[in-house]
Order: structure tokens, then C-alpha cells, then sequence
């Protein structure tokens, strides 16, 4: 059967459900995407600015990666996670390779919400301990216990009733914080202080781990003020607490290191991956745990399974991929035009009365939308934007060729990372016309919102 374009939108609309939105939106059928943009069925381009949900992290279209996954489908398309494959066995190494010298293991699994998943699992497990700590800011996953883990509002609808054992804590979000700080030490130690003390109350010796993004990505990009992550490895070793970085969106080579933790020399306990390993090509995330855990596990069975864990073709994607990423040097070129994005956000921020930060680490960035920089009163109120404010403007880039997608008042802009800095100041030239709208538009800065 070929379906025209109409019947593509008309039976996704009639028997697709669609993640996080209702029945009632008008999906936009993609046909084909080559390079860093995507093309719909009247042959319109896209800049692909935040490569899908920041995971087609290389871009589309490359064949050594589509010719490795062809290969291995000829060869033995899946295995049960129980035996031992050549891209499994590579994949693993390679990884291991990649991850900080503490690392001794991989578990693979389908995406990033199992890999937190796995992640809980583990360290409930290897600790003995129930409680597990994570930041308001944050995103997860929706499985049970990742979106129970997650700290924005999606997690919501998973808490009727909540999953037990998942505490809040308060992001150094030093944008949006209620104070200011002479230096990223002070603030850090200020965040690090209110969590030690939420440490002592829920009990020092309850507590099995903590789980941070290492930078912040669906809600805004938040990027750790300088001495935050290492206050807080500091922390987890004073009262035996587990460190889970979640570097689902942020690792392989979005903030230009293989994960973004590095930027501040800490090493995690478990790291949770997904997205860039395989580009997307085909699905696949994971957790490494370093050789403590990995230990417990010699003689003890690891509890948590997938029929599809370690997926012979997904395996076989992440090789080609870290491979691309090797040959193409995708991780020092992600910081060289990472200094032109930074370039540009810091002119649309100058610029327009709407922009009131923008944060960027690498190709990993946010706009913050506000009514009145002098108070930072978001464009929209936390967790609610009744007269869809923010789905208008995302409209409005994509309708002009720029699509990406943002949670509150944020327009998150992360794309491909093998975009090349004439792409970026074209994309750019979009963005600032929209900017442009919003900065006269009454219905966003009416104060009725
Ligand atoms: C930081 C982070 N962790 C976990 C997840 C969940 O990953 P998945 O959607 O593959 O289950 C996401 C998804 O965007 C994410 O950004």
C-alpha cells in the first residue's frame, strides 16, 4: 500500500498515539532527511536544530552507518541478551574505552528510560538502600521508576499514586535562583549545603543514590555552576551514596567530550546513555558501572532484564557510530562551532527584550523566554502554558523552516553535530525573525497569563 500524503496524516491522527500530546494535534509527515535537515512531502526543508529529540546527534544520511546496520541484518539480526555477539562484545569495550577509568561494565538496554530503570535497580541493589535523590529540573524518562525519578511535571501523571523512595531536591539553577553569588563556588556551595542538610533529614544511611543530568538538557539546558558536580561526588562519598549521571541527551559529544560530566573531572558510579551512541539509527541506550558495581554482580544474579537488551543491530549502529564520531573528530569540532553558537545566542540575547538568558555548552543550548528581563518574569508561568504561548512559537519557527522544541519558557537549540557554521548563522537568521515577533507580540506579553 502507498499512502498518500494525506492518508499519512489521516491514520496517524486515527490509530497512532502520540507521546505526550493530545489526539487532536495536526502531525506533520516527514519523508525523507539527508544531512542536518529533514524534508516533508511537499519537499519543504527543515533545519533539523535540535536533531529530532537530540539524539540524531550525526545527522542523516550516512552510509557507512546504514551499510554496517545492512551487514549485520545479513548476518544474525537479533540475539538473546544471554550470548555473545562480535558487535555487543566491541561496543562494550569501545565504551568502556571511552568512560572514565572507574568504569568496568556495561548493561544495555532499549533507551534511556531503561537505562535509569537499570540504573535504580542497581544501586538499590549494590547499596542495600531505598531512597533515591533527584533534582525538580530534570527529565528521567516515563517508565514507572525513571518517571518517578524525573523531577518536571511529566512525572505527574505517574504519581496516582507515587512510586515510593524518589526525593526532591532544588537545581542550582542560579538564572532562576531566588539569590545571587559572588562567584559559581559560593552558589554551588550554597546548593550543596540545602542538599546535605535534606541528606541528614531523610536519613544518611537511606539514601542509594543520586541521580543528576550532569547538565540539564530537556528542561533548558542548566549547566552546573563551576564546582557543583565535584561538591557533589564529594558529598555521595561522605555518606556512601551512589552517583548516577545521566547522560542520556548530554553524552557523546554534545557538550564536545564524550560526557558532559567531564568538563568538571568528576567520575559517576553509573552512567546512563542513550540517544547519541547510535544516533538514533536504531534505538539503544545503556548504563556503565564502574568496577564496584560491576563487582557486586560476579557472584550475585543482576535482577532486571530485556528480550532486546544488547540488540545485535543496535550494537552493531553504535560501532558504526562511534566510529563516525572518531573519524569525523565530531567531539573537537562540536567545541569550535560551539564558540560561533555561543557567538550568536549572546547577540539574540543583546537583542531582543524577550531573550532573558541563554546558556550553551558545546552544541547543547537554550533561549529563556521572558516578559521583562529587569524581573525575569517568564514568558510563561511554570508548568503551564494555558493560551500556548510557547506552541506558537515553535510553530512559528517551523513554519519557517527551524524546528526544534523547548519545555516552559525555553527554545532549546541542539543540532546535529556535524553542522557547519554557515548552517548555523543561516538557521540563526530564522530564529531572530521569530524573536523579532515575540519581542511586539502583546499576546505573549500580556501580563493575563
Ligand atoms: C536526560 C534524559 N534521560 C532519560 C531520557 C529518557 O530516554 P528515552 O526517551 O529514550 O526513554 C531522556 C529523554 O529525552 C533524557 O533526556
Amino acid at each position: 500500500m502507498k499512502l498518500s500524503k494525506q492518508q499519512i496524516v489521516d491514520y496517524d491522527k486515527a490509530y497512532n498515539q502520540h507521546p505526550w500530546l493530545t489526539g487532536s494535534v495536526e502531525p506533520l509527515a516527514i519523508e525523507r532527511a539527508e544531512g542536518i535537515y529533514f524534508y516533508d512531502y511537499d519537499g519543504k526543508r527543515y533545519y533539523d536544530m535540535s536533531c529530532q529529540l537530540t539524539c540524531a546527534n550525526i545527522g542523516y544520511g550516512h552510509k557507512t552507518i546504514s551499510d554496517a546496520i545492512k551487514a549485520q541484518l545479513d548476518i544474525l539480526p537479533y540475539n538473546a541478551p544471554m550470548y555473545a555477539t562480535a558487535p555487543k562484545s566491541e561496543l562494550a569495550k569501545r565504551i568502556i574505552d571511552l568512560a572514565p577509568d572507574n568504569m568496568a561494565k556495561v548493561f544495555f538496554t532499549c533507551g534511556g528510560s531503561d537505562a535509569n530503570e537499570a540504573a535504580i535497580n542497581m544501586a538499590r541493589t549494590v547499596t542495600g538502600r531505598s531512597k533515591i535523590f533527584s533534582r525538580y529540573r530534570s527529565y528521567h524518562g516515563s517508565t514507572l521508576g525513571a518517571g518517578n525519578l524525573s523531577g518536571d511535571p511529566r512525572r505527574f501523571s505517574l504519581e496516582t499514586p507515587a512510586a515510593a523512595g524518589f526525593i526532591k531536591f532544588l537545581d542550582p539553577y542560579l538564572y532562576r535562583g531566588e539569590l545571587t553569588f559572588k562567584s559559581d563556588q559560593d552558589a554551588s556551595n550554597y546548593y550543596l549545603k540545602l542538599l546535605e542538610q535534606q541528606i541528614v533529614y531523610e536519613g544518611r544511611d537511606q539514601i542509594a543514590a543520586i541521580a543528576v543530568e550532569s547538565v540539564t538538557g530537556a528542561n533548558g539546558v542548566i549547566i552546573p555552576p563551576d564546582g557543583y558536580l565535584q561538591g557533589l561526588r564529594a558529598l555521595c562519598d561522605k555518606y556512601g551514596i551512589l552517583l548516577i549521571a545521566d547522560e542520556v541527551m548530554a553524552g557523546f559529544g554534545r557538550t564536545g567530550k564524550p560526557f558532559s560530566f567531564e568538563h568538571w573531572g568528576i567520575k559517576p558510579d553509573i552512567i546512563s546513555f542513550a540517544k547519541g551512541i547510535t544516533s538514533g539509527y536504531v534505538q539503544l541506550g545503556g548504563v556503565i558501572v564502574s568496577r564496584r558495581v560491576a563487582d557486586f554482580y560476579n557472584d550475585k544474579v543482576f535482577q532486571f532484564g530485556l528480550t532486546y537488551s544488547g540488540h545485535t543491530l543496535a550494537c552493531a549502529a553504535g560501532v558504526a557510530c562511534l566510529d563516525f564520531y572518531e573519524e569525523h573528530k565530531i567531539f573537537e569540532r562540536v567545541g569550535r562551532v560551539g564558540v560561533l553558537l555561543g557567538k550568536l545566542l549572546e547577540e539574540q540575547k543583546a537583542k531582543h527584550r524577550c531573550v532573558g538568558d541563554v546558556r550553551y555548552i558545546g552544541l547543547f543550548s537554550a533561549v529563556e523566554l521572558v516578559k521583562d528581563k529587569t524581573t525575569r518574569e517568564p514568558l510563561v508561568p511554570y508548568g503551564r502554558d494555558p493560551d500556548g504561548v510557547m506552541k506558537r512559537i515553535f510553530g512559528m519557527l517551523r513554519t519557517r523552516g527551524f524546528s526544534t522544541y523547548g519545555r516552559e519558557n525555553n527554545i532549546n537549540v541542539t543540532p546535529p553535530l556535524i553542522i557547519t557554521e554557515e548552517e548555523l548563522k543561516s538557521a540563526f537568521v530564522i530564529l531572530d525573525e521569530v524573536l523579532t515577533i515575540v519581542d511586539d507580540d502583546t499576546i505573549s506579553r500580556s501580563k493575563s497569563l
